[in-house]
């Protein structure tokens, strides 16, 4: 047998050699075996009569290789997927090759078939994994990016996206993974991850760092890296990251309130012993003011002695003025409460500040109305409150401009209002909202409390009455508190015809 025919038959894929007219000359042994024909059985039949039973024309005439072979003269192969009677799929290459001439010109074409559905299922199961692992990848909370050894982003998750503030295309764009840390951070990062030391060579335990997004904001972040090896060879890093802004909030507020839980101790126990103190020298003062006053009394009208008790007396007046209202601030002073004109408490609380030094050069102004404008309130506590008003006034307007005191009444909705007005440097909008917390201050370290409008809000509040902001700007700002109206007798006795008559 000649040689060739032995090549023929000895390829391991069913192969037909195939006239220029797509008539077959001959069939190797595996395609005889495999289609169950015989070589007298295929010779001078058609390809398409065998492989379809189709007599007249191939079905696939349109995408059939073979007229390709014939005008470049070169091999070209065809994929074909089709059912078997199980219904499982096949996948089938059909190649074909030019057999040529001496001088060159195709005499006969080769047509191999060559099952390549184990290839196809690979490629199948391959594409899927990576469709896993990018669905993986994608779904992730923490943000993930990679980026190969020049530090071009290879890879950037839809949570690295939303942290970063790029779309993947625009941080390929940004050609290096460099900057999306602030200046020398990432070759700090690579320095650890090919030490040895931190979390073993190429891997880097958590960390806190920075980085930048797209408008250049710094973000604290929880990361975690690693350098890619293919064998020895880095060929790529990347980096998981966490947002630790909201954490960091939550530990700031966190420390805050334990800030402001301190100091409340504090404040409380402080508040008992200037309570303690006032109490213990209320008693002595007493004692001060009766003798002086005897003493003043058996002195004639015009001995100097008595010019000078006189001004003990007064002395010893402010001082119990002081410890009232020391007591007072600790709510020392008993609940009870009195029947009293809104302007009497106003009064009382401007002449309790008027000679404070913070009050300064400042102009004031009484707008109270002369209507019958009565409350039943702890008289102390409501003096507190307006006098923490006026000296909050004072001090925003730095001892110059004018305090406005403005009283009025709305009968009908059975309220008494006090207006405080200053023309001094207003709230800030980020500060309206805390103003009234305790120990919220602007003042500087020893100044102030913080502690004058949360006590008044708190003192107001327990009256069943409130206190705002009524308005405030860079020019001044007004505070407003709201009381009960007082009407003594609810079934209509002389008090309160009297006031419905006004
Ligand atoms: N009339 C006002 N004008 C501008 N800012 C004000 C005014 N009243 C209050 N504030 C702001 O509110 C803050 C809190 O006031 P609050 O009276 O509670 O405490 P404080 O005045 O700072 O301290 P303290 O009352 O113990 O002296 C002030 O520090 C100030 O920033
Ligand atoms: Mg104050």
């Amino acid at each position: 047998m000649d040689w060739r025919v032995r090549v023929f038959d000895s390829l391991s894929f069913p192969t037909l050699i195939l006239r220029l007219d797509k008539s077959i000359v001959a069939a190797n042994h595996i395609f005889l075996e495999r289609f169950k024909v015989t070589n007298d059985f295929v010779a001078g039949k058609k390809c398409h009569e065998i492989f379809f039973e189709a007599e007249d024309s191939c079905p696939i005439i349109g995408s059939c290789p073979f007229t390709m072979v014939l005008a470049d003269k070169k091999g070209h192969s065809l994929l074909r997927r089709f059912s078997m009677k199980d219904g499982s799929a096949r996948w089938e290459e059909r190649v074909f090759s030019p057999i040529k001439n001496a001088s060159g010109e195709v005499i006969y074409i080769l047509e191999s078939l060559r099952d390549v559905t184990r290839i196809k299922l690979l490629e199948k199961e391959l594409r899927e994994t990576e469709e896993f692992l990018q669905k993986i990848i994608q779904s992730s909370a923490s943000a993930i990016v990679a980026a190969d050894r020049e530090g071009e982003i290879l890879l950037m998750n839809r949570a690295a996206e939303d942290l970063f503030g790029y779309s993947f295309e625009e941080a390929r764009r940004l050609r290096s993974v460099e900057r999306i840390y602030p200046p020398g951070v990432a070759r700090e990062i690579m320095r650890k991850l090919r030490d040895d030391g931190e979390g073993g060579k190429g891997k880097l335990p958590s960390m806190k760092t920075t980085v930048i997004n797209k408008a250049g904001e710094e973000i604290p972040v929880e990361m975690t890296a690693a350098i890619i090896y293919e064998g020895d060879k880095e060929v790529a890093t990347m980096g998981i990251y966490n947002d630790l802004r909201d954490k960091l909030a939550v530990e700031k507020k966190l420390q805050e309130t334990q800030a402001q839980l301190a100091q409340s101790e504090k404040m409380a126990s402080l508040g008992q012993l200037a309570a303690g103190v006032a109490h213990e020298i209320n008693n002595p003062l007493t004692g001060i003011l009766f003798y002086a006053n005897l003493a003043a009394e058996a002195l004639g009208k015009d001995d100097r002695l008595r010019e000078h008790l006189e001004f003990i007396i007064e002395d010893v007046e402010r001082c119990k003025g002081i410890v009232k209202n020391l007591l007072a601030y600790s709510r020392q002073s008993g609940t009870a409460k009195d029947i009293v004109q809104i302007n009497e408490v106003v009064e009382q609380g401007l002449a309790l500040t008027r000679d404070q030094r913070l009050f300064g050069g400042v102009d004031v102004r009484k707008e109270l109305s002369d209507e019958m404008m009565l409350i039943q309130v702890n008289k102390n506590q409501i003096t507190q409150v307006i006098i923490n008003l006026i000296m909050n006034a004072c001090a925003a307007m730095d001892g110059k401009g004018v305090l406005t005191l403005r009283t009025y009444r709305d009968k009908d909705k059975m309220k008494v209002f006090l207006e405080v007005s200053d023309t001094g440097c207003g709230i800030p909008p980020e500060n309206l909202k805390r103003i009234f917390d305790p120990f919220f201050t602007t003042k500087e370290l020893g100044k102030g409390t913080g502690l004058g409008l949360s006590t008044s809000l708190g003192i107001v509040m327990e009256h069943g009455g409130d206190i705002r902001v009524k308005e405030t700007s860079p020019s001044g700002t007004t505070f407003l508190v709201e009381l009960a109206l007082y009407v003594p007798g609810e079934d209509g006795d002389d008090f309160a015809d009297e006031l419905k008559e006004k």
